[in-house]
């Protein structure tokens, strides 16, 4: 939802802030803009469109400023057009405002500051910072900005420049993300990690409302009272590269090809001497025998991860869960106390529905377990417990990796509980940890499969709906299938449990309709045979997707996808890659911008 960047140094400051938004355009990619301090005056370059197209405005009038600020929107209030594009200027043009989050009582703002004489010329939420932000300026552009906090309601990251100002800038944060970079005779904030790291590996993870005041030797970090606040230098050990394409033509190919290493990366610290530890998780066998029921909460794709979660920990650890939307959660009045572990999924860490229902489980006594890939994030600052996913930077907007090592870390999870509570014995836990550790090897040879989806998907990228029907861990595997075709190829698509599908949805198939069915769970697939008979019968396409060992279905689906052989229990973390190939090659085929589709932003901090 929007990403933020911004620099002061001895260098020119245009080219480092496109750099930067090119790091985060996958934040939201609807307008783009800079403003810079130039000759004594702010100079705001900024239009709808791709970044490319704010480049292209560039090359003809390039600031020379060594301060400025950029943006990249996903756009919330109001459309994405020219006037509302980031940054926002205030009235007499002294203060220059990029902004990520939502100004939730913007409207009274707005309402006020209007009495007062300004003049709004966006339908944004923004516009209403820059004016109060010089409503309230005496000469202390670091007072305004905290006299300006103080009145908004709602999220925000703020970068913010003023024509009084040459050798300053002032950021602040609440509830959207954003860190300090530290450089030499160089300073930087940005949404994200990515868009600072070829200049620095030094930073200051913001906490919510804190202040921060950048010059080009000197970064202070103040409280909302204006109360100076020691930070801690946290150094990025993550390769640059990890965040580059290496090659690979899109974000989200390279992405699929290092859920290998990166799966390895997730099992491999916490598989000692035959064991399972946890990090810091301390939840001993006296701890689960306290807990009634376990909530997983998340949203999209880590929600998906979440609903396997469920029948793992269900089935292994004998403890009752339940899954939980992030969105819907929050605003249940959900049945939480201290007998409750809220386990709360997300890649980014910054989701916002997740974090509001991180917080309210904390505030109704649950102890909180997230599994996050960020690193320093919000939920992963908020919770009692973390579980890292040493996934990397996801780039993509459609995750992939991500979910491998979510599953990854729910497969720890289970199986340590298990054992702690004596559900599994010592020789079928040592089994399932010999078999954990093939996991990347077994999607490594998944991988190797892709040509196969490449030729099916060639054939078939015309199709108008699709339908992904599975059975137990299958269907859970069903639902992200889905959610990844719809995202990045834009086809109308719907997954099904297997046996629901007679129940009406089952009038929908017709000849030639495509059906994708992955087969993996042992004990269920003489009923998805019967299943996919059933769509065969009314005219259906049907790729399905199972181990080895039963590639004998090829007598009833059209296409099978073979997977090495693997445990029923574990065969998501390498089944969901074909769905993933296949979203990614019918998006190809389409034309479509799979690393950044339309409407979506990757890290979504706002309700
Ligand atoms: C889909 C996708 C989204 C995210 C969802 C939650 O490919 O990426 O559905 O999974 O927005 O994001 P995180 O995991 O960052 O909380």
């Amino acid at each position: 939802m929007c990403g933020i960047v911004g620099y002061i140094g001895d260098k020119k400051a245009t080219p480092i802030l496109i750099n930067g938004l090119k790091k985060l355009e996958y934040r939201g990619y609807d307008s783009a803009g800079v403003a810079t301090f130039d000759s004594n005056c702010i100079n705001v370059i900024k239009c709808k469109g791709r970044l490319a197209a704010l480049e292209t405005k560039l090359t003809e009038d390039m600031p020379s400023a060594n301060m400025g600020i950029g943006h990249t929107r996903w756009a919330t209030h109001g459309e994405p057009n020219d006037v509302n594009s980031h940054p926002h200027i205030s009235q007499s043009g002294r203060f220059a405002v990029v902004h990520n989050g939502i100004i939730e009582n913007y409207i009274k703002l707005k309402d006020f500051l209007q009495t007062q004489g300004f003049e709004f010329k966006s339908e944004t939420d923004t516009e209403v910072v820059a004016h109060l932000i010089e409503y309230h300026y005496k000469g202390d552009l670091i007072q305004a900005v905290i006299e300006c906090v103080n009145d908004i309601e709602g999220s925000y990251a703020l970068g913010v420049i003023c024509s009084d100002c040459e050798t300053q800038f002032v950021a602040a944060r609440k509830d959207s993300p954003l860190i300090v970079g530290l450089g030499k005779n160089e300073n930087f904030i940005a949404s994200d990690i990515p868009a600072i790291l070829e200049y620095t590996r030094d930073i200051y993870i913001l906490e919510d409302k804190e202040i921060v005041s950048l010059t080009k030797d000197e970064v202070k970090v103040f409280n909302i009272l204006g109360a100076e606040v020691k930070k801690e230098v946290y150094h990025v050990t993550w390769d640059a590269t990890s965040a580059e394409k290496s090659g690979y033509e899109h974000f989200m190919m390279k992405e699929m090809f290092e859920e290998p290493k990166v799966i390895k990366d997730t099992l491999s610290p916490r598989i000692v001497d035959e064991g399972i530890t946890l990090d810091n998780v301390n939840i001993t066998a006296k701890d689960l025998e306290n807990i009634d029921k376990i909530y997983i909460v998340a949203c999209g794709t880590a929600y998906h991860a979440g609903v396997v979660g469920k029948y793992i920990i269900e089935k292994l650890a004998r403890i009752p869960v339940e899954i939980d939307i992030a969105s819907e959660f929050r605003y249940r009045d959900p049945l939480i106390s201290d007998r409750n572990l809220v386990i709360i999924i997300s890649q980014s860490g910054e989701t916002l529905d997740t974090l509001v229902a991180l917080k309210e489980s904390k505030k109704r006594g649950a102890k909180t377990l997230s599994i996050v890939n960020v690193v320093g994030s919000s939920i992963s600052r908020e919770s009692d417990y973390v579980l890292y996913t040493w996934a990397g930077p996801e780039i993509a907007v459609a995750s992939t990796k991500a979910y491998n090592t979510q599953l990854a870390a729910l497969y720890l999870v289970a199986f340590n509980f298990a054992y702690k509570k004596g559900y599994i014995e010592d020789s079928a836990y040592k089994n399932y940890i010999s078999q954990l550790k093939e996991l990347p090897s077994k999607v490594e040879e998944v991988l190797k499969n892709k040509e196969v989806i490449q030729k099916f998907a060639s054939k078939h990228y015309n199709a108008k709906s699709i339908f992904f029907i599975g059975r137990g861990l299958d269907y859970a595997l069903s639902m992200e299938g889905s959610l990844k075709l719809k995202e990045i190829s834009y086809i109308h698509s719907e997954a099904y449990a297997g046996g629901e599908l007679k129940h009406g949805t089952i009038a929908l198939i017709e000849k030639g309709t495509l059906v994708v069915c992955p087969v993996t769970q042992d004990d269920l697939i003489d009923k998805m045979v019967s299943n996919i008979r059933e769509v065969k019968a009314r005219g259906a396409v049907v790729m399905a997707i199972t181990q080895e060992k039963n590639a004998s279905i090829d007598k009833v689906a059209d296409v099978v996808i073979t997977i090495p052989d693997i445990d029923s229990l574990l065969a998501p973390v390498a089944a969901v890659t074909p769905l993933q190939l296949f979203a990614y090659y019918m998006a190809i085929e389409k034309g479509c911008d799979v690393d950044k589709p339309r409407n979506l932003a990757k890290s979504v901090t706002v309700e």
